[in-house]
């Protein structure tokens, strides 16, 4: 027994083969080459491409715990365990009231954990159209964000790699557009829902008009219904921390990551050397370590030391800090070092270091809402959920073998990404706002299960409204920067959500008329057919929430623009040796689930950090 406790606590200490510091105390050092504050999707991409360089230093800062051997983290049936509010690896978050989603407000899950939002998302992976990445390279004026320049960097990150089951393919997904060597597993659903598949693909044949089927749906032309594609190997989730924080990478000499650090703001700003390009520059990054003053007091503090009566640190960084907090906790921490809306800090009684009015605005988020029939069949997911015994059979099979159903997320079979027909009245209220016309306005997910509980069987059509002209904000609440941001989605602020999103309630509505769900669709949860159109809008206002999709909180523009937060080299305008680096860059929600994206604008912005000091 000596021997495996010694084991862990080595481990957890941080102490000798393992750099994954949960003890400030044990940090050997607070001056690193670079400080990368989040430890989530993007942030280990940075950690690990920006190491391969031994000559160079990195400190990551990550506010939450560790992912190793958290086992919902692991199994994909089980990702609610670590998604959801009141879980140890959440943020709690909750959204303001949305005055266009019924004054509803959301609980806004994120992840509190290494590998942020990967090591607990819904796993899905879709890249977006190609047309989503062209409008990047046209509203930032960098053909780099264009999808031909972006493509070779879907694949560095991809290691496409067979289901779960083994089963046969081929005819499910297009190999040509696929990475094999990268650190992400991506995979076919490895669990067969057969009745319900052979329903959905039925489909497609009886009405091929509306709905076709499309081999890939990530070749960058997504229109149609194609099989899901999730970031799975093996039977497990795929995330930054386990595929880009691997134990090699964890053990290069010039990578420490600290656990249990939550940064406050950037500090010691100074006039730079750049005068007068980018007048200022942040010399430290604070950072609280732990949960509270009483916590610290009981370490014995060998080389960090704490600001005098404090249980505040500060890292420094002599190239670059770099902002990877995701797309809540950058502009959070942006606003807390006084680079924000000089009005807004000011009454706040924050100082203003630089007036940067669009740092937390232009949220932009994927409203999602659904409708679920119970079915004649017991072949769905309550079959498991509602079956005590089935559902330990289930995990068994999982533990054992890491085959059965617990190897897919509560699953989602295949994806529709759908257009509203070109004469649709909704254009009349504002012009199309999907970057092209090989790009949708719909996805709808196919789900053999219901989501609210009810007892039964069920299938459901979850429909979200993919290029949303509603924008939102983060914002501050108080000039504490530990209390919780402001979190405005601006969910169908706009009209044309509402009455865009109605419209894809209407094509699910028509895809259960194929007649293959003859006999096998019950009846609706909800009776959306007898709804007028005005019902149905009110209806898909007080019954929608957030995709947790969100971007552009610190958006990309045009080098020199008028508004904006970063340039498209990533760079803070107006700041030297600052990036931004995560899913907040993107200054439109692409027409997909986000983390693809995530991974591209890391992987892409890693070589960028890269070339600006080789
Ligand atoms: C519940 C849920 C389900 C989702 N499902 C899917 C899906 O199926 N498919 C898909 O493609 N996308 C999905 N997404 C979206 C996708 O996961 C995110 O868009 C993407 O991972 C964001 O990456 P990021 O690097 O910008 O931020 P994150 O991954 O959130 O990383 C930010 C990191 O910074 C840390 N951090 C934040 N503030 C601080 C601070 N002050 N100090 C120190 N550390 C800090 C966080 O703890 C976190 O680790 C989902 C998201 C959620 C929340
Ligand atoms: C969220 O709530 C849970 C349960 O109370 C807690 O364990 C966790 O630490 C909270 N997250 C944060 C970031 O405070
Ligand atoms: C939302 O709240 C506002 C302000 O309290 C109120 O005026 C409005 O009627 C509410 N809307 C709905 C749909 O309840
Ligand atoms: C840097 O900022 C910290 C935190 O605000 C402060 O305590 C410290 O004195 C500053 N250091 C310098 C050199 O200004
Ligand atoms: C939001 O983005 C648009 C471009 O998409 C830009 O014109 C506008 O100025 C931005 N708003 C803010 C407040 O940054
Ligand atoms: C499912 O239904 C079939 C017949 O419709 C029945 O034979 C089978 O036992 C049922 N299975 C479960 C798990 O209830
Ligand atoms: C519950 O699952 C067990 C094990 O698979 C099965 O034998 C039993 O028939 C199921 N019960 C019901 C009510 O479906
Ligand atoms: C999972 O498998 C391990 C051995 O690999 C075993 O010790 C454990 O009891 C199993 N757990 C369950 C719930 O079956
Ligand atoms: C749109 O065009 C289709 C035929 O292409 C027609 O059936 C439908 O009624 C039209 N809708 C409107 C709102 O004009
Ligand atoms: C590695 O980093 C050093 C220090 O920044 C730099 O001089 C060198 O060019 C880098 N090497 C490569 C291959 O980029």
């Amino acid at each position: 027994m000596l021997i495996p406790a010694f084991t862990i606590l080595a481990f957890l200490s941080g102490v000798g083969f393992c750099k994954l510091y949960e003890d400030v105390a044990e940090l050997p050092a607070l001056e690193y080459d670079f400080v990368i504050v989040g430890g989530g999707t993007a942030g280990l991409v940075l950690a690990n491409r920006l190491t391969e360089n031994s000559s160079v230093s990195v400190l990551v800062l990550e506010a939450g715990p560790s992912n190793v051997g958290v086992l919902d983290a692991q199994v994909p049936f089980l990702a609610d365990g670590v998604a959801n509010n009141g879980t140890p690896y959440s943020w709690n978050y909750t959204t303001i009231p949305q005055s266009g989603a019924a004054n509803h407000s959301f609980d806004f899950l994120r992840g509190y954990i290494l590998g942020g939002c990967s090591s607990h998302n819904g796993m899905a992976y879709t890249r977006g159209a190609a047309a989503d990445f062209d409008r990047y390279a046209t509203l930032t004026g960098d053909q780099g964000w264009s999808w031909n320049q972006i493509f070779p960097y879907f694949l560095k990150n991809e290691g496409w790699t067979a289901p779960a089951d083994h089963h046969d393919t081929q005819g499910q997904y297009n190999p040509a557009v696929h990475g094999t060597d990268g650190p992400i597993q991506v995979s076919i659903s490895g669990f067969s829902w057969s009745e319900f598949e052979q329903h959905v693909i039925q489909t497609t044949n009886e009405l091929p008009d509306d709905f076709p089927f499309n081999l890939d749906m990530n070749s960058g032309k997504p229109l149609g219904i194609s099989w899901f594609q999730f970031t799975i190997g093996g039977g497990e989730r795929s995330s930054s921390a386990t595929g880009y924080l691997t134990p090699a990478v964890l053990q290069r000499p010039n990578l420490d990551v600290l656990l249990h650090a939550q940064v406050s703001k950037l500090v010691n700003a100074t006039q730079s050397r750049a005068v007068p390009v980018e007048p200022l520059a942040f010399q430290g990054v604070e950072f609280k370590y732990g949960g509270s003053a009483v916590f610290i007091s009981t370490h014995v503090t060998k080389h960090a030391t704490a600001l005098a009566g404090s249980s505040l640190y500060v890292a420094k960084a002599s190239k670059e800090i770099i902002l990877s907090a995701g797309p809540i906790g950058t502009p959070h921490i942006l606003l807390n070092s006084g680079v924000g809306d000089r009005t807004a800090l000011q009454a706040l009684g924050i100082s203003t270091v630089l007036d940067l009015p669009s740092v937390g605005k232009n949220a932009s988020e994927h409203p999602y809402s659904g409708l679920s029939w119970a079915v004649n069949s017991n072949q769905t997911v309550e079959s498991i959920t509602q079956n005590a015994t089935r559902y330990n059979e289930a995990f068994a099979e999982w533990n054992n073998s890491h085959t059965g159903p617990f190897v897919d997320p509560s699953p989602g079979t295949h994806a529709a990404w759908l257009r509203l027909s070109d004469n649709s009245s909704v254009f009349d209220i504002h012009p199309d706002p999907s970057p092209g016309p090989d790009a949708p306005h719909f996805e709808i997910i196919f789900q053999p299960a219901e989501y609210t509980g009810l007892s039964g069987n069920f299938v459901s059509m979850v429909v979200a409204m993919v290029s949303p002209v509603s924008r939102g904000s983060v914002t501050l609440s108080s000039a504490d920067p530990f209390a919780a941001p402001l979190i405005d989605l601006g969910l169908f602020s706009n009209e044309f959500d509402a009455l865009a999103l109605t419209e894809g309630i209407q094509l699910a509505l028509k895809f259960a008329t194929a007649p293959t769900w003859n006999g096998y669709l019950g009846a609706p949860t909800v009776d959306l057919t007898s709804m007028s159109q005005a019902e149905l809008t009110a209806h898909v206002r007080a019954n929608s929430g957030p995709g947790y999709h969100v971007v552009g909180t610190a958006g990309m523009s045009p080098r020199g623009a008028q508004y904006g937060v970063v340039d498209p080299d990533l760079r803070v305008k107006g700041i030297a040796g600052l990036r931004v680096i995560d899913a907040s860059v993107l200054p439109i929600v692409p027409a997909a689930h986000t983390q693809a994206a995530t991974y591209v604008v890391a992987e892409r912005g890693a070589d960028l950090v890269k070339q600006s000091w080789s």
